[in-house]
């Protein structure tokens, strides 16, 4: 069994590496998101859209799996491609109402990633401020950091609105507490875990995707389907969001409530994997049409083996095993390693009812970050 494991991660490291080195040359100059007939398109072609191209919010899985590969084989090529990207990241400084609070997934694969491998300075620097505008994101009656900005045209409002992905942008907010030894940003992003904990976990262990608070008084108003099916359902990406993130905050703070909550939220995920380990863009969804999510379960597979790792050895066990089923799912039935297409997972969901069936950036870097941590690796990004 421990022989099929390690020769299952080795070949699946080797294609994996091949693949990322190939298609890492052929996008050397691009910010992939997704592919277009099959082909990485590049949100680094300016848009007329402030929410899209430079600022959205994908821009660093790319960048964060050539720091993943720099880590792995020390080539400068990688992380030259992650510095390239850094530079046209560089604009969203300065169009301050197009950033929101996906900075974390925007710069920790890229600038932090860079500083912690490298010692770049400059990076640090690019980190600090990312690390401070998520910080001033944040409502202090609610203990919420705010997700968005307010759309346009102006017919509503995100004010009060916070959505559990960003359980995985606060990382950014430790590290800036750790480099600056300023114990602001954890306490900013301790006060929103705990709200998140609070208000967005329900007692079965799912969780929700969007609340609302009054962001005058703090109270909350309300709760949102967001990219799940129906109010009350289960969008997978949401809940390994919440996975992941809630061990994150435990590494950072070592908060015993945190590791609970990433158990229980596990827990939940774990026994919704069906029997070909499969996930579904919703785990509520109707039972036709079948949209699957692969991004759900790359996410979840690398919070799992990283929640395995806080824990005893029969914890540690179950959770690596529903990593594994996750990881070996989506490469026998949806990993495309070929040459004739950028991408490598191929059966996402943008949302229940947004884009299916497509390659996203995300599903791909957290694939690779799973697989390196079964390989072994010591590299920690978030
Ligand atoms: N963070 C946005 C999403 O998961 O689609």
């Amino acid at each position: 069994m421990e022989e099929k494991k390690a020769e299952w991660i080795s070949k699946t490291t080797e294609k994996l590496k091949e693949k990322v080195a190939w298609v890492s040359t052929r996008s050397q100059n691009k910010i992939p998101y997704t592919t277009v007939n099959k082909v990485h398109d590049d949100k680094s072609i300016p848009s007329a859209s402030q929410d899209d191209g430079l600022n959205w919010w994908c821009n660093g899985f790319f960048g964060g799996m050539m720091s993943l590969m720099y880590h792995e084989t020390k080539e400068e090529r990688y992380i030259n491609i992650v510095r390239g990207i850094e530079e046209k990241l560089d604009t969203c400084f300065s169009n301050f109402y197009g950033l929101h609070h996906d900075v974390g997934f925007m710069w920790l694969p890229t600038a932090v990633a860079d500083y912690r491998l490298t010692g770049n300075l400059v990076s640090k620097t690019r980190g600090l401020h990312a690390a401070s505008l998520l910080a001033g994101r944040f409502n202090p009656v609610g203990n919420f950091i705010r997700a968005w900005n307010d759309p346009k045209p102006k017919d509503s409002s995100n004010k009060g609105w916070a959505i559990i992905d960003c359980l995985l942008n606060i990382p950014l907010l430790y590290w800036a507490s750790e480099e600056t030894n300023d114990p602001r940003f954890r306490q900013i992003a301790m006060l929103h875990a705990d709200t998140a904990r609070k208000y967005f976990v329900r007692p079965d262990g799912s969780v929700r995707h969007i609340v609302e608070f009054n962001p005058e008084t703090g109270e909350m108003i309300k709760d949102y389907a967001g990219q799940g099916y129906a109010l009350g359902s289960s969008w997978t990406r949401g809940q390994a969001w919440g996975l992941y993130g809630f061990v994150m905050s435990y590494i950072h703070t070592k908060k015993q409530e945190y590791l609970d909550t990433a158990k229980q939220i596990a827990h939940y995920f774990i026994s919704n994997i069906p029997e070909d380990g499969l996930i579904l863009a919703d785990f509520r969804q109707p039972k036709e049409p079948v949209w699957y999510d692969d991004s759900a379960a790359a996410i979840a597979a690398s919070g799992l083996l990283e929640l395995s790792k806080q824990c005893n050895s029969v914890d540690a066990e179950i959770y690596e095993i529903a990593a594994l089923k996750l990881l070996i799912a989506l490469d026998q039935n949806h990993c495309d390693y070929t040459k004739d297409n950028d991408g490598i997972v191929q059966n996402c969901s943008v949302a229940y009812y947004g884009e299916h069936e497509i390659n996203l950036i995300y599903a791909d870097y957290f694939f690779l970050e799973a697989i390196l941590k079964l390989k072994g690796t010591d590299f920690f990004l978030w």
